[in-house]
């Protein structure tokens, strides 16, 4: 998409970005033209992934590997690089940094989001955007704070290009990684925030409409952990009548916290 900026008069720019901004358009890219096709393996058939440039390897045994190294970790420290040096998630390439954690990681309280967006992928944290400003308002207000009382990471570390919806070969290959990020961290109450988060970690694919409003168990080697699912901030910043509900679901959140005096 190429516009003259000689022709643009200064009172047309708003209308121009917000037009941007409605076709989806969330990157500014530079004058060199780049063959986009030829960085990244996106024209690869869905159930496959290039490995090293020419093998085509299947996303279970990418999984696999995934899960094998995922592991081996013993810190969170080392699931992080293990997860920085990952070749195997497409994603990876079209990323400008891994997203791993935020919030603190002596806390007992584990949130879990779906992907990174544009401002989680350009500062390498999660819930860095506007989206992340409604969460610490939403927990700020049952007294909790990301830099003492909870740690959070996402079910993918790296933003789908676009803020498209990841697709369910990524999530596979991916989901180690979680996992293990979840035993390493060990916490004594679970939040997932969105239906991609909450589908993927209860292995319930109902819809995050049916799955907020009550708590659910996450079985961490054999111990259960209470979890709530929760709408996540971002479709709150679209559906704000949805607050009212949330509401409901952090009382009870604040009221669990008490009882397990975390
Ligand atoms: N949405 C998520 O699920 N995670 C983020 O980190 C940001 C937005």
């Amino acid at each position: 998409m190429e516009h003259n900026i000689e022709n643009i008069e200064s009172k047309d720019i708003p209308f121009l970005l917000q037009w941007y901004m409605d076709s989806g358009v969330d990157e500014s890219i530079g004058d060199e033209t780049l063959d986009w096709f030829a960085l990244s393996s996106l024209t690869v058939p869905q159930t496959t992934v290039l490995a090293k440039a020419t093998a085509i390897v299947p996303v279970e045994q990418i999984a696999q590997e995934a899960n094998r190294l995922a592991r081996a970790c013993n810190s969170l420290t080392e699931l992080n690089e293990v997860i920085r040096n990952f070749d195997g998630c497409h994603l990876k390439k079209t990323a400008t940094h891994t997203v791993f954690c935020d919030g603190n990681p002596n806390s007992r309280i584990m949130l879990v989001g779906g992907s990174p967006g544009v401002d989680e992928d350009r500062h390498g944290r999660p819930f860095a955007g506007e989206s992340g400003q409604l969460l610490d308002r939403m927990f700020k207000a049952i007294n909790l704070s990301r830099e003492k009382d909870f740690y959070m990471a996402n079910i993918l570390p790296w933003r789908p290009p676009g803020n498209r919806a990841p697709t369910a070969e990524e999530i596979t290959i991916c989901l180690p990684f979680i996992k293990r990020h979840m035993e390493l961290f060990d916490p004594e109450l679970i939040i997932l925030l969105g239906g991609i988060s909450a589908a993927t970690l209860l292995n319930n694919p109902v819809g995050i409409t049916r799955l907020r409003g009550k708590w659910a168990e996450y079985d961490l080697n054999g111990r259960k952990i209470p979890v709530r699912p929760l709408f996540h901030p971002a479709y709150l910043l679209r559906q704000p009548k949805a607050k009212g509900d949330t509401w409901e679901d952090l009382l009870d959140i604040k009221a669990r916290i008490e009882m397990l005096a975390l």
